[in-house]
């Protein structure tokens, strides 16, 4: 068993704290899910674990596998099987998807033991094909001109194709339609295994329809405020944060936006 550990986190991000005081246990075998208004730090905690520069840790610390992830490079943490679908895929010209993902496979994989262009195509249509994907995407370059739904959709496929021990998705659900989402499901259920967990960043309780989380953590104001089974993502959608926020006596303002958003994930 592998363990991502979280200890009173602190993050400044642009010199203001945004995390304050962060703490999540994940080990493999395990499904979470961190629910949370808008601007509460959810991708900020996502960043700071992979190790983004303008994240900045001021206090507390991230360990995996028992090592501390301050040591450690991006590069380093991805090898050793942490890896993260952003909220905002980045486009990369020039680039094609099969060659990023077979690099990024080929990372993980001894150098005496590296991954050739043939198997590893039989493997990505083979797992394409399980994602309804078409064959032309490997040789688009990397989520250029990909849709929304596109792009959430490749980095599961990326997942699949990497095999992280840890994976966390930031808002793989935003933008889906429901067709889209029960894709991206299937994907992230193929992977449960005892030496696999997910780590999913969500406003919308949909999600945990499809994918069942063992622990619901909700965050607000830059900490976890609470953490519970599937049931608690239900009650949050039927009563709202500030519902939460006022059974717990938390004084936090939550922003406009979180009204202004469109809660339909753009199914609507
Ligand atoms: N790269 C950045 N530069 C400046 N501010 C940032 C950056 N990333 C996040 N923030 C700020 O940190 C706060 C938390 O953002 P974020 O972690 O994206 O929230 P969430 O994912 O919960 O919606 C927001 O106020 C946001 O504007
Ligand atoms: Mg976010």
């Amino acid at each position: 068993m592998k363990t991502l550990k979280v200890e009173n986190l602190h993050v400044n991000v642009a010199g203001k704290e945004i995390l304050k005081g962060v703490n999540l246990t994940v080990n493999t075998g395990e499904v979470h899910a961190i629910m949370g208004p808008n601007g509460t730090g959810k991708s900020t905690l996502s960043q700071a674990i992979m190790g983004h520069p303008a994240y900045e840790i001021t206090e507390g610390k991230i360990t995996f596998d028992g090592q501390d992830l301050a040591e450690m490079s991006v590069d380093e943490r991805a090898r050793a099987g942490l890896f993260l679908a952003m909220q905002y895929p980045a486009e990369i010209q020039g680039v094609t998807n099969a060659e990023f993902m077979r690099a990024a496979v080929n990372a993980r994989r001894p150098e005496d033991d590296q991954i050739g262009v043939l198997p590893f195509m039989k493997e990505l249509d083979k797992k394409r094909e399980f994602l309804s994907m078409s064959a032309e995407m490997a040789n688009r370059y990397l989520n250029e001109g990909f849709s929304g739904g596109e792009k959430k959709r490749n980095e599961i496929l990326q997942m699949m194709m990497i095999q992280p021990s840890i994976a966390i998705l930031d808002e793989i659900d935003s933008g889906l339609d429901i067709d889209a989402l029960k894709v991206v499901s299937r994907g992230v259920n193929s992977m449960k295994s005892d030496d696999f967990a997910v780590l999913m960043i969500t406003h919308y309780q949909r999600l945990l329809d499809y994918i069942v989380p063992d622990f619901v953590h909700v965050m607000m104001g830059g900490r976890v405020v609470k953490t519970g089974g599937p049931e608690m993502a239900r009650k949050l959608e039927a009563e709202g944060y500030a519902g939460l926020r006022d059974e717990l006596g938390l004084d936090i303002v939550l922003t406009d936006e979180d009204a202004d958003e469109d809660i339909t994930g753009g199914l609507i």
